[in-house]
């Protein structure tokens, strides 16, 4: 059991007098009523805390979707440089969050971070299907061989097979391409275009699923999503 007033800082990333402000204001139900007690006791494990209309209950899993800038690594800790989890601020972050499935340090775009290992497991898997979307700009043009390659499912110099990738052309030049892939090989976009002959010079993941990276984060920004936008991830 936890003090209510500590759970709703821990929890929402508010000082003790922001707490204490809501709780005076009836902004925090607990288990759907009004409590006005900041010392009142709770079980963090079984009780449903709601502030401001945000409901907070130990069970619900974190999703977070997250613009990750270039220059920042996809773990969960790093001694010397910066994480996807540091830019996670105080009032979304939790303990157990973790990138589901990595970007490169140079590639920028969607990470979703969870602290749902089955659901994690879900969208990795390429048996789900479920596809990652990303945006190359190329050094040399992609050409219809290149392109159709790709199509058929390409293996790789040293014997990585890949299965069939979904390629659109975005420009006249073929210098800017869309990618739908459903693995995760390791640098899987750039190995599959430098053995293509056109190496990538820049590359963001734009889509998770049916899911798009919301245009309005800026890099390095991060928001929750609705139940709705989690259910579009495993959309087909
Ligand atoms: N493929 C890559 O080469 N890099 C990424 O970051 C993601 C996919």
């Amino acid at each position: 059991m936890v003090r209510l007033d500590k759970w709703i800082a821990t929890t929402c990333g508010l000082t003790r007098k922001a707490v204490r402000e809501q709780i005076r204001s009836g902004q925090v139900l607990l288990n759907g009523a009004a409590v006005f007690d900041p010392g009142q006791y709770v079980d963090p494990e079984t009780d449903v805390l709601t502030v401001d209309g945000k409901r907070y209950d130990a069970q619900a899993h974190a999703y977070l979707m997250l613009h990750k800038p270039l220059g920042v690594v996809s773990a969960t800790n790093d001694r010397t440089q910066k994480t996807v989890l540091d830019l996670v601020p105080p009032q979304l972050y939790r303990k157990g969050l973790f990138p589901a499935g990595r970007l490169d340090k140079d590639t920028s775009g969607f990470v979703l971070l969870t602290d749902d290992g089955a659901f994690a497991h879900r969208i990795l898997s390429p048996k789900q299907h479920v596809q990652k979307t990303y945006v190359a700009s190329l050094s040399a043009p992609l050409s219809p061989a290149g392109a159709e390659a790709l199509r058929a499912g390409l293996t790789l110099r040293d014997g990585t097979a890949l299965l069939p990738a979904r390629v659109r052309i975005l420009d006249d030049e073929q210098k800017s391409v869309e990618i739908g892939i459903w693995e995760g090989k390791y640098h899987q976009i750039r190995r599959m275009l430098a053995a293509v002959g056109s190496p990538v010079e820049t590359l963001m993941r734009t889509q998770i699923g049916s899911l798009s990276l919301d245009a309005s984060l800026a890099p390095g920004e991060c928001r929750a999503l609705t139940p709705e936008e989690v259910r579009e991830i495993e959309k087909r």
